[in-house]
């Protein structure tokens, strides 16, 4: 008889738990595309569903030298992107870390003036000669104007949380997500904020557009694709998540109430979705204890509830849950052998403690004795000894949190596909995707298009989706928006 593997056991049953199957699928997909519909007509809907002012995506034959910022999570990224016009670019960047302190704080100058002062550092070092040059003439001529006009860099500023988007380069803040959170900065105009910074240090920096990085992601896939495809979607499933697609202009129906007069509609605009907070209300989202608790002890809760279960910043904390749930069970037995220690200043014991990379290593680790996993407790949390089962139990767990992840994203990516209906048509259907996720979860993408075969409208058409990696989104992205800005081919009103 074999003998019992409590903790095993255990972290069956707890895997069970975060099943999400076909029937669940379905339903989100339902909803979601209620939530679509209503999003697009008026405010009050889970799904923002915000216009971004873009209006076509790029061929690859656009060409220029522009500059990129990236604020999202963790890094702020500088970068310069020279458009080839050929499909191909040449990026040159620098990324830092942001204080911890600047995220979370009373007042946005000191992250905005951080931001700014790191174009500088990044002008200096990687575009001098232009910097230099400009700078001098300006003393020359001593006059902003002359000077803004003739040498300025456009700036494509990839923001990525929801803003309020009233043109292709004015948005207010409409919430913090990810960890970040500095109440004067909501409701301002976030293009402002950066210009400003960048005027204190005069500095040649035009803030000609606004993006969020699914936008971005959505061009930059664009324009690199092969074939002549135009992408449908661009997603990103890191820090946080969130899609944005291509809409026909006459179903933006709360564009003609909102924000004055409709434009023209008969062609596209490219919305952000902000998915991130769909059903915040839980009508059809699945809510473990874990996910429940997890939620309460955020900055933002009962918001992001989508985000919440799905991206990057929330896995590694879900999964630190059901672990410390099991150590602290005596009939688990998860981590109480004889000779395992887990000390206490171990990171499973704090909040956000646990990295989405963690899940990664252990879902690739095909080792007989889970080495590799073994090695990742050892190094990431300071647990010694742990044995083959407790190895074997978190693997377990952090196996099922991922997949339901990936069941989750396929709601989205599925329903935005059907609700263009592009499904039914002979086109290929082109995602460009992005984020920790879908770069380093082995079979992420694989698990997302298994649940799409399990929706009734998808089935077999599943084949026609082609997903694939869209790398540099907020930089290229951005540039090409910028570009696209810089030249007018833009609705509303552009400043
Ligand atoms: C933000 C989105 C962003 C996504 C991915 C979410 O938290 O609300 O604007 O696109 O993260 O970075």
């Amino acid at each position: 008889m074999a003998t019992p593997r409590p903790s095993v056991e255990a972290a069956l049953r707890v895997a069970r738990e975060f099943d999400y199957p076909s029937t669940q699928v379905q339903r989100g997909v339902d909803e979601f595309l209620r939530e679509m519909s209503k999003g697009l007509s008026k405010t009050g809907s889970t799904l923002s569903q915000i216009p971004t002012y873009v209006n076509s995506v790029p061929n690859g034959t656009e060409k220029g030298l522009y500059l990129a910022v990236d604020l999202g999570g963790t890094n702020f990224r500088v970068c310069s992107i020279e458009l080839r016009g050929d499909s191909t670019f040449n990026l040159t960047q620098s990324k830092v870390p942001i204080p911890r302190d600047l995220m979370v704080s009373a007042s946005y100058k000191q992250l905005f003036q951080f931001l700014a002062k790191q174009i500088e550092i990044f002008l200096e070092l990687h575009h001098n000669d232009h910097f230099e040059a400009t700078v001098r003439r300006r003393r020359l001529t001593g006059t902003t104007d002359q000077y803004r006009q003739a040498e300025i860099f456009d700036l494509g500023f990839t923001f990525s949380f929801p803003v309020h988007q009233t043109s292709i380069n004015r948005g207010t803040l409409i919430r913090w997500t990810k960890g970040f959170d500095i109440p004067d900065a909501v409701g301002k105009d976030v293009c402002l904020m950066l210009q400003n910074a960048i005027d204190e240090l005069r500095l040649p920096v035009r803030v000609a557009a606004l993006v969020n990085d699914t936008v971005g992601t959505l061009m930059a896939r664009s324009y690199t694709s092969p074939g002549k495809t135009e992408t449908l979607i661009g997603a990103i499933f890191g820090t946080g998540t969130n899609g944005a697609y291509v809409e026909k202009l006459k179903k933006v129906t709360k564009m003609a109430t909102s924000d004055g007069p409709a434009p023209d509609d008969s062609g596209n605009m490219v919305i952000n979705t902000e998915w991130g907070s769909f059903d915040n209300h839980l009508n059809v989202l699945p809510n473990t204890i874990f996910d429940q608790q997890l939620d309460a002890d955020s900055v933002n809760p009962g918001i992001q509830m989508f985000e919440k279960r799905v991206s990057g910043m929330f896995l590694g904390e879900i999964l630190r849950r059901t672990i410390l749930s099991l150590v602290k069970d005596p009939e688990a037995k998860l981590l109480q052998e004889d000779g395992v220690s887990i000390p206490q200043s171990s990171p499973l014991y704090s909040l956000w403690g646990i990295d989405t990379s963690f899940l990664s290593i252990i879902e690739a680790d095909t080792s007989s004795d889970l080495s590799l996993t073994k090695n990742a407790l050892r190094n990431h949390f300071e647990v010694n000894n742990a044995s083959t089962d407790d190895a074997l139990a978190i693997k377990t767990i952090g196996h099922a949190i991922a997949k339901r992840a990936a069941r989750l994203s396929a709601v989205a990516l599925s329903a935005i596909i059907l609700d263009t209906k592009k499904i039914d048509t002979d086109e290929t259907i082109d995602v460009g995707v992005d984020g920790s996720l879908v770069e380093f979860y082995p079979k992420f993408v694989e698990y997302i298009r298994e649940a799409m075969r399990e929706i009734k409208e998808i089935g077999e058409k599943e084949k026609k989706i082609r997903i694939g990696i869209a790398k540099d989104g907020s930089g290229v992205g951005a540039a090409l928006i910028a570009l696209v800005a810089h030249k007018g081919n833009v609705t509303g009103r552009q400043q």
